[in-house]
């Protein structure tokens, strides 16, 4: 219904309408009584081989909803019901912010990716805790967290602590954003001092709490090995929880559109297909580099099922999609869903065919008698 109704009503919107469109329908369902719970039984897989318990909670399935998509918490419940595991919402901001002038948000259908330079666009901090303090039905919420655009970059590390403090009660785990205009160049945010100085504060005030918020940082594919390597020691040497890796990209190498075309849309982060491959060697190489001890949230380039086992074979702990729920509809995350409950299903089979031969070896040798050579066994198990 998606991909032949829906899909082409939207794409035939700017795509800040279509979001906006996509938005007020998902609200709608929960203004219908009863609209969750039919919503809830025609899209979303509840199994419990989905579920999975990561920084202490329980995720009812691996999928998640990524940031900038229900940017002000407005939809949370509904998102719930057609599937998603967790959702994230943000980037919020502690003042509202309008974000860049438009258009500011382009397609580029023959990548299957999108360009974003939003800039942050929210409602700001007290419209969230409105929106956020109301029942969840159990939807887990992280909260994505950055600063104001009108904030001095020597001044960020107030915004962020202003938003962990008073978002603490309502979020289940924060996703740290670092920088504040996806049109720019964000690589002077990753040194290791800028970084600690907004998170100190945050591990500060958390240790006076008596519940436990894990904070996670949301880092760039266009991160260098170097970077990289630093995001992952930061990982282990301080009480980061983890990592959402990615967010989109300022690369426009190996696109289909034509350079004409891109010039034309001008900066941005790309999301979608052509993010795929750096996503998944960022994880794996924080991954690797931090031993395998500590979550992560992939998310870039995240279009088909078999791209959401890649990422979780590359390390992840949970995903996150965007640009596939743009392209693909409402119904890919229940797609995700059957992919993993079926890969899952066959590896269990292929675990115990494996037992059962093991078993089924282990019985047909013969008990340890030293007395007996190899050969002896041979003649005796052969028929006569
Ligand atoms: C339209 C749009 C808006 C986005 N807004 C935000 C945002 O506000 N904060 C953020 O951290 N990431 C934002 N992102 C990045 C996504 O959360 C995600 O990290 C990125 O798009 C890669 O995932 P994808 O390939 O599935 O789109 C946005 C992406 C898109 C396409």
């Amino acid at each position: 219904m998606y991909n032949r109704i829906l899909r082409p009503l939207l794409f035939a919107l700017p795509i800040e309408q279509a979001h906006r469109l996509a938005l007020l329908l998902l609200r709608a369902v929960g203004w219908i009584p009863g609209g969750r719970w039919l919503v809830d039984k025609c899209c979303a897989e509840h199994d419990p081989a989905l579920e999975r318990e990561v920084f202490g909670r329980r995720f009812p399935n691996p999928v998640g909803l990524a940031a900038g998509f229900d940017r002000n918490g407005e939809a949370v419940r509904e998102l719930g019901a057609l599937g998603f595991g967790f959702v994230e919402v943000g980037t919020l901001t502690p003042r509202p912010q309008e974000g860049n002038p438009r258009p500011r948000i382009f397609r580029l259908p023959k990548d299957r990716a999108v360009v974003d330079r939003l800039g942050y666009p929210n409602r700001g901090l007290e419209r969230a805790i409105q929106r956020l303090r109301r029942p969840r039905h159990g939807v887990i919420v992280g909260c994505n967290i950055g600063r104001n655009a009108s904030t001095p970059p020597d001044e960020a590390a107030g915004d962020y602590l202003k938003l962990f403090r008073n978002l603490y009660q309502y979020a289940d785990y924060f996703s740290v954003k670092v920088g504040c205009d996806n049109a720019s160049n964000e690589r002077s945010t990753y040194t290791r001092a800028y970084l600690l100085g907004i998170l100190n504060p945050l591990f500060d005030f958390r240790r006076g709490q008596n519940q436990y918020r894990p904070i996670l940082l949301k880092v760039s594919p266009d991160l260098t090995d170097e970077e990289a390597d630093r995001v992952a020691d930061i990982l282990i040497e301080t009480p980061l929880d983890g990592v959402v890796a990615t967010d989109g990209t300022r690369s426009r190498e190996g696109l289909r559109t034509s350079v004409e075309a891109t010039d034309e849309i001008g900066p941005g982060r790309l999301g979608g297909a052509p993010l795929r491959q750096r996503a998944l060697e960022l994880v794996r190489r924080i991954h690797t580099r931090s031993g395998g001890a500590y979550p992560i949230i992939g998310v870039g380039g995240l279009m088909t099922p078999a791209d959401v086992r890649a990422m979780l074979d590359a390390g992840a702990d949970l995903v996150q999609i965007h640009t596939g729920l743009i392209y693909n509809g409402p119904g890919f995350v229940r797609d995700i869903c059957r992919e993993l409950l079926s890969y899952d299903g066959e590896l269990s089979a292929m675990r115990a065919a494996e037992a059962s031969m093991r078993e089924e070896a282990a019985a047909a040798m013969p008990s340890a008698d030293p007395g007996r050579t190899p050969g002896d066994d041979l003649s005796s198990s052969e028929p006569s």
